[in-house]
């Protein structure tokens, strides 16, 4: 077995290969003054016959990162490897894993697809959006869930049962907060969200009597993107007078002027898995998901 790293494998490439005591290998990636992108393996003579896990996240950029990942598959075989694997710790696309608007494509399907045609038959992720989007896939795909990893955080930051409660702001977040619930031995709430399809908007129903008023509260979701979901409904737990607001989050990409919307509505910490870049800032915490990755690869 061996790890090999594209130029977005956020330091996990050499985090896990040092772990498993296996070779880790770099690659040597550009993008052309024309845009297209470019991968050669360092030391491809390692690959021989070997079981090849190839890191790569896929945000930012996602399309270029895509590229460069579907090219480093492909070197990976041309050098000889017997079986290439992915370790894609942000699955980009899974949000599009159905057809919402009549004539759009099921954009993770796509990708899914690709990836399994040029020989991928086993993918670990984190937290992938949905289990809609894994039922694509023909091969096998290892999605981790990251909730021992906040629960852990979340008690030594005194998070306990009398006074806390976990917040899931949709449907789509409610197995993540019945799972973290059971960890922690919390209730938990689900918030009723609306998304304009056309305008992107976003809108929540937000229940009428909710007697959090100086208690703890946990919002967990998969994805910070433009963070009007956390931001929104942090904003009304404000105004119930609860006390402290930590969101647990897997994925930061924090787009545009997310931080700030985060950090006027009220939220007093977020904790999130690297699965993309890190952004320094005193309200983010990381945690990082390599012993998961490493026990998934044990299990495999
Ligand atoms: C939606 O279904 C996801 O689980 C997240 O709640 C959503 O993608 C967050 O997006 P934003 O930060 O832009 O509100």
């Amino acid at each position: 077995m061996i790890v090999v790293s594209l130029s977005n494998d956020l330091g996990l490439g050499a985090e896990i290969s040092k772990v498993l005591g296996i070779k880790h290998l770099t690659t040597y990636t550009k993008v052309f003054p024309d845009g297209e992108v470019y991968v050669r393996l360092q030391e491809p003579k390692f690959l021989r016959n070997e079981i090849a896990y190839v890191v790569q996240s896929l945000y930012p950029n996602q399309n270029d990162k895509i590229m460069e990942l579907l090219l480093g598959i492909d070197a990976l075989y041309e050098a000889g490897a017997k079986e290439v694997r992915a370790i894609i710790p942000y699955m980009a696309y899974s949000r599009q894993d159905r057809v919402f608007l009549e004539g759009e494509a099921v954009s993770i399907r796509a990708l899914l697809n690709a990836l399994y045609s040029l020989g991928v038959n086993e993918i670990i992720t984190i937290d992938i959006h949905s289990v809609k989007a894994i039922s694509y896939f023909k091969g096998k795909i290892h999605n981790i869930l990251p909730t021992k990893l906040f629960a852990e955080r979340l008690r030594t930051l005194g998070i306990n049962s009398s006074n806390t409660i976990v917040v899931a702001p949709d449907e789509g977040a409610k197995e993540r907060a019945s799972k973290l619930s059971s960890e922690l031995n919390l209730k938990y709430v689900v918030i009723k969200k609306f998304r304009d399809r056309i305008t992107g908007e976003i809108k929540h129903e937000l229940p009428k009597e909710l007697n959090v008023s100086g208690m703890n509260i946990v919002v967990i979701d998969d994805i910070i993107s433009t963070g009007g979901t956390v931001a929104n409904i942090s904003k009304y737990l404000r105004s119930r007078n609860v006390k402290n607001i930590i969101v647990a989050a897997t994925h930061g990409l924090f787009v545009g002027n997310a931080l700030e919307k985060l950090r006027s509505s009220g939220i007093n910490k977020i904790l999130l898995t690297l699965t993309v870049p890190k952004i320094n800032d005193p309200l983010l915490e990381y945690l990082s998901p390599v012993n998961l990755i490493v026990d998934a690869i044990i299990k495999e």
